[in-house]
């Protein structure tokens, strides 16, 4: 094939021409002579999980960035062809400059999805054309109807070693079609997400911007040691459940340097729903959150739930920056989710504009089906709160357990909250809780009996690394001739 040539180069050799052209100091981005006569066209590092012995581009299967030709096929066709070198070195597809409109496509392993920064992925709009697939066995139903889901734009499954990447470069998901048909009730199946990646090991996807998702942006789920990083999503913020980033049922996951405007929570910690959940029986643990901030007026920065019945454990959340936010880091469940969420940590949160800082509800319903069962109680155990300042905010805390099934070990310690002018004049509403705290203010409610001011340090916070810490990146670079 055309340009396809690079590929059939051995990489040794790609790294000598490589070397030659930077030692000839010949290093401008455009239009540079090369041996045999080919002109250098791209040429980049970036850091990655892996790098890629072949590489080629979208223009090479017929990609136009025209804004307005349908590349699908020249994805799928792409992706293909390169998904023959999975286990031969791997490949990178990198996309230019330019709009490029495509339908769903899949990735494969070891592979490398590269966006230039001025590259736009632009989702189809073309609903019908949007191929549907099962829901979640863990959820049991889709979330908008009982059927089935679209496949979101950027699927993979049953992978390893898959980077999704860029100088931040964009993928638009043309909400707003979606939006309108979801609220009109429109809709036959579950919208799409951005990015789903499911039972899939060694995933990066990072320094991309993410718009206007038709609902949840970046799905991981049934996946192990995944990074994400320097990821920045916005949509409106009354756009419905256009979540941020969401780990349902993973492993060793580090999130972080994340900005994320949404009309929903910025980040959704999730493990399947209710009897379905339960019965699937996968948790998310060994979570990572750092340096997130989030705008997110009618949700949470963090959410644990609502769907959690497979278990969160271990989440490790710190450096957390909330404007005009609802809630900090909520715990959203019910009776008939079963499941658990324990050891969770949570330090440094700096807030503005709060209509609660700390939230909990195990009253938020939202159930599959009638099928649930209500002895299913969840077990909320072992919640740590600490380093918290937040301004303007109308309730310091709304905490609502279960009765007969109440919420304990919650700690709360070294907690400053400066309340609006028009805020609630009882700061804490507590209900079926059992913890401490220590260094708070306001005074929290009785339930969490102040420890003394000596205390302040009170609550944990890991100081061990967890695995997914340890992973280092390595310099990957892309040359494209033409
Ligand atoms: C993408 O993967 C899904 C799920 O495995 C499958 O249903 C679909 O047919 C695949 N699409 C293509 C174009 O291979
Ligand atoms: C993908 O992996 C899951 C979990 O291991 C397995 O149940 C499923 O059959 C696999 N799917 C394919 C298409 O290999
Ligand atoms: C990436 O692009 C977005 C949208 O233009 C911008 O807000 C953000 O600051 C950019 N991020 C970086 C790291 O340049
Ligand atoms: C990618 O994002 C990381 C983390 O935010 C940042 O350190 C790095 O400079 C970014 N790289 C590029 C090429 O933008
Ligand atoms: C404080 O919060 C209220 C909403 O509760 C908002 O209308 C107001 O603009 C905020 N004030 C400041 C100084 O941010
Ligand atoms: C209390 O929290 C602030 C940040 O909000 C931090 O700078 C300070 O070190 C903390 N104090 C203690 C004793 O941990």
């Amino acid at each position: 094939m055309e340009g396809f040539w690079r590929s059939s180069l051995r990489f040794q050799e790609m790294k000598m021409i490589w070397l030659m052209v930077m030692v000839l100091g010949l290093l401008s981005p455009r239009g540079i002579e090369c041996r045999k006569g080919r002109v250098l066209q791209d040429s980049f590092d970036y850091l990655a999980l892996s790098c890629r012995a072949h590489s080629a581009s979208i223009t090479d299967f017929g990609g136009v960035g025209d804004g307005k030709t349908l590349n699908t096929k020249a994805f799928k066709d792409a992706i293909n062809q390169l998904s023959q070198y999975s286990y031969n070195g791997g490949a990178q597809l990198f996309v230019p400059a330019g709009q490029w409109l495509t339908g769903t496509f899949n990735l494969t392993s070891h592979f490398t999805l590269y966006l230039h920064k001025d590259a736009v992925l632009l989702a189809s709009q073309d609903i019908n054309g949007w191929p549907v697939i099962d829901p979640l066995p863990s959820y049991g139903h889709g979330r908008d109807t009982a059927g089935g889901r679209y496949i979101s734009l950027i699927f993979g499954t049953n992978l390893t070693d898959v980077v999704i990447t860029g100088d931040n470069g964009t993928i638009d998901g043309q909400g707003d079609l979606w939006w309108q048909q979801f609220h009109r009730k429109k809709l036959k199946y579950t919208r799409p997400y951005l990015i789903e990646i499911m039972h899939s090991d060694n995933i990066q996807i990072s320094n991309l911007t993410l718009v206007n998702s038709p609902a949840w942006n970046v799905h991981p789920v049934y996946s192990s040691n995944i990074l994400i990083q320097g990821i920045t999503i916005i949509a409106p913020i009354t756009s419905p459940n256009t979540d941020g980033i969401n780990p349902d049922s993973c492993t060793n996951t580090r999130i972080e340097d994340i900005y994320i405007v949404s009309g929903d929570d910025c980040v959704a910690v999730k493990s399947g729903w209710d009897e379905y959940g339960i019965q699937y029986g996968m948790p998310t643990k060994q979570l990572i959150i750092r340096r997130l901030t989030c705008i997110s007026p009618y949700s949470a920065a963090i959410a644990l739930g609502s769907e959690m019945s497979g278990g969160i454990q271990d989440v490790r959340a710190e450096d957390i920056t909330a404007i005009h936010t609802e809630s900090g880091v909520r715990i959203k469940t019910a009776v008939g989710r079963g499941g658990y969420v324990k050891d969770i940590y949570v330090r440094g949160m700096t807030m503005h504009t709060m209509k609660w800082v700390f939230w909990m509800t195990g009253n938020y319903g939202s159930h599959a089906d009638n099928h649930y069962d209500p002895n299913a109680l969840p077990v909320i155990q072992g919640v740590n709160y600490r380093d918290v300042v937040a301004e303007n905010v109308t309730m310091a805390a709304r905490l609502e357990g279960i009765s007969g099934d109440p919420f304990t070990g919650i700690c709360i310690s070294n907690v400053t909250i400066g309340l609006a002018k028009k805020a609630k004049k009882v700061p804490w509403t507590c209900a079926d809780v059992q913890g401490i705290t220590s260094g708070v203010v306001p005074p929290p409610c009785g339930l969490l009996p102040d420890q003394g001011p000596e205390r302040v340090g009170i609550c944990d916070f890991p100081a061990n690394n967890l695995a997914i810490d340890a992973v280092e990146l390595q310099r990957c670079s892309y040359t494209n001739y033409s």
